[in-house]
Formats: structure tokens, C-alpha cells, sequence
């Protein structure tokens, strides 16, 4: 841990959140306390349905929750925030727009004029120059989600809220896209939070993974990832890494053994 990425960027602090359904309340996030610190790059994992988007949109300002604060730079956020952007699983461009006109949304929506110079360069680095006039279903997904980044990071935020991002992808392009957000990260310092249900792909990009168990969510264990940077693909067969994975999915599997135990007692 360096000494830069002791601050606090993004905090979240006894996050709970129930949703009302015709059937009830379902009880998402339990008491959720977290701090992503400035320029870290932190993975959030846990079993589907665990509350990871749940907390991720709160995070974004996308929707309220029951109880708990959000904060960035300690200023509490209720609604989305323009140093915060989101970036999801489907890459959710416009079907009827070409890729250039999905970038410069975000503006359009601001009301400012869109800044070429910054997103040219943007293109240029995710290698999509050329591709601006070709509409979403003209692109792989790859090439999809490296347009959804490039919009993301057009308006220059200093948080990136990513869900799931590549998890659609197969598994060559995902290889790459990590490659390419750990450089991206590398080069600019953004601040990230990732969650994946992947423990090689958090190992391979975190400073930190905050563990979340079983819903309603929780923080279970939060783990240091100290291997040095860049990290190339080929260290995920390394014995370390792949100790590294064992570790954290015994540490899963025990705690899901716990709440069965639990829930055949109750
Ligand atoms: N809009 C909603 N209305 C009701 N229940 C929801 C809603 N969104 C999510 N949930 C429920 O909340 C829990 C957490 O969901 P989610 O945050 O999507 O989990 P994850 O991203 O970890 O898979 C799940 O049980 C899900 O069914
Ligand atoms: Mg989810």
C-alpha cells in the first residue's frame, strides 16, 4: 500500500437496503460499511445475488438507500454525482446511435459541448479509431464495452463504478480487457471499484477484494493483493496466484458451510 492511496475517496458507511416487493421487503444490504480509497483499485466479490449491484448503484447515487450514507470527498451523495461514472455489465450503448454519437451523450445530457480533443484520444487508446460512424450491433462486445469506457471516462471522472463489466465476454476478450483497465488505471490513477464474481480476475486487477457474503449482503473479509504492477495474464498459472485464489474460495466456501449451519439451526 502506498502512501497515495491512504485517503478516502468513496465512503460508504452502514449501508442497509431493502427493496418492496408485492411479497415483501427483500433485505439486499445489511449494514455495510466500506472505504475506497483515492486511487485504489478495488474488487468487490460474492455470489450472485448477494447485493453487489445493489451496493454499487447506492454507491453511484443511482437509488437510495434505507439506511447509511455514500460520500465522496465527505460530501454526502444523494443523487448520481458528475466525478462519479458507472459502467455495466451490458455496455449499454444506444442502438440507434453510431458509437460517436453514444460517446458524447453524457455531454449532450450535461449540456456542454463535447470535449473531441479528450475523446479522440480516449478512441485512440481502447484502439477504436475508425469505428466512430458504426452502430453497436456492427461491433463484437469487446468492442462495445471498450466504447462504453471511452464514454465513461470522456467527462474525465475521478471515480469509476464498474459492475461486472466483462463478464459477458469470452474469455480471450476479457484477458484483454483487463489488460487494458489495468493500464488504463495506471496511466490516469482513477479511483475504481470492480465487483466481479470472478476471485482470478479480482486477484489480477485489486489492491483490495472486499468479500461480501450471502444476502443479505455483507462484508466478510477484505484481502490485500500485494503483487507488483503491471501484472501480465500469464501470472494467473503462476503457483502464488493460484494459491491466492484457493485461499480466498476455501474462505467462501467456509462461510457458506456457516450460514447453512445456521440457517438448519433456525
Ligand atoms: N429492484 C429490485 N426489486 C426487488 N428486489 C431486488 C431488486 N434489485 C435487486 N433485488 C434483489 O436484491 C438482492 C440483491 O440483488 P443484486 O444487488 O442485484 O445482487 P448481485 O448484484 O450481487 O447479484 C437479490 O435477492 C435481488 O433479487
Ligand atoms: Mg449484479
Amino acid at each position: 500500500m502506498t502512501a497515495e492511496h491512504t485517503k478516502t475517496k468513496l465512503s460508504v458507511t452502514g449501508a442497509s437496503k431493502y427493496y418492496q416487493t408485492k411479497t415483501g421487503a427483500v433485505h439486499a444490504l445489511d449494514d455495510v460499511s466500506l472505504e475506497v480509497r483515492e486511487g485504489e483499485f478495488l474488487c468487490i466479490i460474492g455470489p450472485s445475488g448477494c447485493g453487489k449491484t445493489t451496493l454499487l448503484w447506492s454507491m453511484a447515487g443511482l437509488h437510495d438507500l434505507s439506511s447509511g450514507r455514500v460520500a465522496i470527498d465527505g460530501e454526502v451523495i444523494t443523487k448520481p454525482h458528475p466525478q462519479i461514472a458507472m459502467i455495466f455489465q451490458d455496455a449499454n450503448l444506444l442502438p440507434w446511435r453510431n458509437l460517436e454519437k453514444n460517446i458524447e451523450l453524457p455531454f449532450e445530457l450535461k449540456g456542454t459541448k463535447p470535449d473531441r480533443a479528450r475523446i479522440d484520444k480516449l478512441l485512440d487508446r481502447v484502439g477504436l479509431v475508425g469505428f466512430g460512424n458504426k452502430h453497436p450491433r456492427e461491433l463484437s462486445g469487446g468492442m462495445q464495452q471498450r466504447a462504453s469506457i471511452v464514454r465513461s471516462l470522456a467527462v474525465d471522472p475521478s471515480v469509476l463504478l464498474m459492475d461486472e463489466p466483462f463478464g459477458a465476454l469470452d474469455a480471450f476478450t476479457r484477458d484483454e480487457m483487463n489488460l487494458l483497465i489495468q493500464e488504463i488505471w495506471m496511466e490516469t490513477g482513477k479511483t475504481i471499484a470492480f465487483v466481479t464474481h470472478s476471485i482470478p480476475e479480482a486477484i489480477f486487477l485489486a489492491d483490495r477484494i472486499v468479500v461480501m457474503s450471502a444476502r443479505p449482503g455483507r462484508i466478510a473479509s477484505i484481502y490485500n493483493v500485494d503483487i507488483p504492477r503491471p501484472r501480465p495474464v500469464s501470472i494467473q498459472t503462476e503457483p502464488d496466484f493460484i494459491a491466492r485464489v484457493m485461499e480466498i474460495k476455501t474462505r467462501i466456501d467456509n462461510q457458506r458451510g456457516q450460514q447453512e449451519d445456521h440457517s438448519s439451526v433456525a
